[in-house]
């Protein structure tokens, strides 16, 4: 597979894959969320493992059932998140954000469920900020030679927004796509390009989730420093 056109150009790497999409509980019974079904970042993870990688998924809120052969750490919360995949990115030799992760959460957490209090307006939502963990992990690099790679869905000017996310995030690697109501959310098929920290542009035409999965692969195994032998 891919530019080495080995079967297991992967093998002796461990890879750390995001997916899904954070939650972020107001009460027992209630959260902000968000549309991803997980379905690219399951898609990474299997392809990965398909080409020798031991992977780590840390999956966020798919209803999708834990690939075979990968390590699957399910999470809630992007705090939640932000804690396996800091502890599995510190041996790792990639680790790729394809999760969609919550910017804010409520400011606080009713222990109780909230009620509605008899005919007055509500309170307005008090949010905080979540840590960028994409930032923190492409700032931190545990390992030397670590590819991070994240994820972009735009709505418009996908390009120019793109460029300038990838520089302020600080990744090797930024996988942006074209998202509207209808188009990538719980679909089979996506259509993106990866752009390079070194100035690359990959376009992936629009294809299965897998197709694009093998690209981001390729890109990150030119990158991976010699493996020890
Ligand atoms: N990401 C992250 N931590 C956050 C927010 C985003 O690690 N708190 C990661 C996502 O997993 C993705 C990448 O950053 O890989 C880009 O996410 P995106 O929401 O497009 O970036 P933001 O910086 O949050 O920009 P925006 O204001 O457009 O939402
Ligand atoms: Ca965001």
């Amino acid at each position: 597979r891919g530019a080495a056109g080995s079967g297991a150009d992967l093998a002796g790497r461990h890879v750390v894959v995001s997916a899904g999409g954070t939650r972020e509980p107001l009460d027992p019974v209630r959260f902000l969320g968000n549309r991803s079904s997980g379905k690219q970042g399951y898609a990474l993870a299997r392809t990965a493992a398909a080409r020798g990688a031991r992977v780590t998924l840390v999956s966020a809120n798919s209803a999708l059932p834990d690939p075979a052969g990968v390590d699957v750490v399910r999470v809630g919360s992007t705090l939640e998140l932000r804690e396996a995949v800091t502890k599995a990115a510190a041996e790792a030799d990639a680790v790729v954000m394809a999760a969609a992760v919550a910017d804010f959460r409520p400011a606080v957490y009713a222990t109780g469920k909230i009620k509605k209090k008899d005919d007055r307006e509500p309170e307005p939502l008090a949010l905080v900020r979540n840590p960028d963990i994409l930032a923190e992990l492409s700032a931190s690099r545990p390992r030397s030679g670590q590819v991070v790679v994240g994820f972009a869905a735009e709505t418009d000017d996908v390009l120019p927004h793109g460029r300038a996310k990838l520089a302020a995030k600080g990744c090797d690697l930024l996988v942006v796509n074209e998202v509207g109501e209808s188009k990538t959310f719980g679909s089979e098929e996506n259509e993106a390009v990866v752009l390079g920290a070194d100035g690359s542009e990959t376009p992936v035409p629009y294809g299965p989730k897998e197709t694009l999965a093998e690209t981001v692969w390729d890109l990150i195994a030119e990158r991976l420093p010699a493996a020890p032998r």
